[in-house]
């Protein structure tokens, strides 16, 4: 028996680290911080330290879990925008949109957004709740091992909290973290058809404080485009939700511009989507704190232009990538195989790529205990089998992780 309470996991070919990555701007595969032949020592969840064998202490009586092909490790993914809270399917909207119509104009026509709102008002939370848990499960076994999910397919106090509850009941029931946010400003209910402002009203006064003296989210963002909410109202909402005091994120630029620079204004913790951004933009993001969140998912699921992430890097800013995951425009949800489709498309290196899922990816939720692999960090795991970490960006998502750990227990 293992009296120390530690655990030695290796050896592994290569330990990539992503530790002293620079925060803004390009990185090169040769500052991604690989460690070679190296273990990774674990105690009570959390990553102790990176050792060679020689090292190992067997005096302690440590747990040791040999791995018997070459192996490489990297920090648990963490997918920074997802939407995996609903009912439903919108395979019916995929099928119009490849016909030829948009994603406003399907949403006008009463497909859309609104289409999973009336699924997800009917619905169950058990029902919630399991739909939440086969999606978290499936991204445990791709290595995500953090994920952030949105309401914003209730539009009322009752349905928002079903889902706000739905996600937080989920997580009580999975090894995996996750992170809600208060989407209700994600489009305007049939209830309030035309009275945009008047919804913002009810939720600055109703339900932003609700959700907060209830603990259901401590994070609140909005979706600001041309059907939903104009720079205007956004602004009132996020004032208030700054004011009591969440953390702020946007659904920016994804159609029309407007929203990058809301988000960079308020100092948003990210602004996401950010597909229709022109250079304008992306300077104004680039020299902000406020990281830049692409979703390959969206552009993929859509068949749009993906998020200019070389120029956001280029330009000096900060680029997360999440899969947006939702029954509409993301249905896919694979997280690895969208960054790296994003990566031929627009031309990131490896670094860059495996930090806007790792390290990045926890700064655009404000995280600061995960996406590196150090001393005192959690030990949230992706092993992959092979002896180079190149080939499972090369692989294109195709090379399945042969371990995952959470909190140092090895789930897969
Ligand atoms: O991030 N753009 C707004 N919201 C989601 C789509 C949600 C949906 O279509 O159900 C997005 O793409
Ligand atoms: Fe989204």
């Amino acid at each position: 028996m293992n009296n120390s309470g530690i655990t030695y996991i290796g050896p592994f070919s290569e330990i990539v680290t992503m530790d002293g990555l620079p925060a803004n701007g390009p990185i090169s595969d040769d500052q991604l911080n690989i460690i070679e032949d190296g273990f990774i020592a674990i105690k009570d969840g959390m990553i102790l330290g990176i050792v060679k064998r020689e090292s190992i202490n067997l005096h302690t009586n440590p747990e040791l879990h040999i791995l018997k092909e070459p192996s490489v490790c990297l920090p648990g993914f963490i997918d920074a925008h997802t939407h995996i809270c609903f009912a439903g399917s919108r395979a019916r909207d995929y099928a119009m949109r490849n016909a030829g119509k948009t994603y406003l104009e399907i949403a006008k026509e009463g497909g859309g957004i609104l289409s999973t709102v009336n699924q997800t008002r009917i619905a169950k939370k058990e029902e919630l709740i399991e739909g939440i848990l086969k999606r978290t499960r499936r991204h445990l076994e791709s290595g995500v091992t953090t994920i952030e999910i949105k309401s914003g397919y209730g539009l009322n106090s009752f349905d928002e909290l079903k889902m706000l509850t739905a996600i937080q009941d989920a997580n009580d029931a999975t090894k995996s973290d996750l992170i809600s946010t208060c989407l209700a400003a994600h489009t305007v209910p049939p209830e309030f058809k035309g009275k945009a402002d008047e919804y913002i009203q009810f939720l600055n006064n109703e339900l932003l404080p609700l959700i907060k003296e209830k603990e259901l989210s401590n994070r609140v963002d909005i979706f600001v485009e041309k059907g939903a909410f104009t720079v205007d109202q956004a602004w009132t909402y996020l004032l208030r939700a700054r004011d009591l005091g969440y953390d702020i994120t946007v659904h920016a630029d994804q159609f029309s511009t407007g929203g990058s620079k809301l988000a960079v204004e308020m100092g948003a913790l990210s602004a996401d989507h950010l597909e229709a951004s022109g250079i304008k933009e992306v300077k104004l993001i680039a020299e902000s704190e406020t990281v830049a969140v692409a979703l390959p998912g969206a552009s993929l699921g859509l068949g749009c232009n993906f998020t200019p992430a070389r120029s956001i890097l280029d330009h000096g800013g900060r680029l997360a990538i999440a899969s947006d995951w939702n029954p509409g425009s993301a249905p896919m949800g694979y997280l690895l195989m969208q960054a790296a489709i994003l990566g031929t498309f627009q031309k990131l290196t490896n670094a860059e790529i495996l930090a806007g899922i790792t390290v990045q990816a926890a700064n655009a939720l404000n995280l600061k205990d995960r996406g590196i692999i150090k001393s005192g960090f959690l030990a949230d795991l992706v092993i992959f089998p092979t002896h180079d970490y190149r080939e499972i960006l090369y692989k294109q998502g195709m090379l399945r992780p042969s371990h995952v750990l959470k909190r140092g227990e090895i789930l897969f």
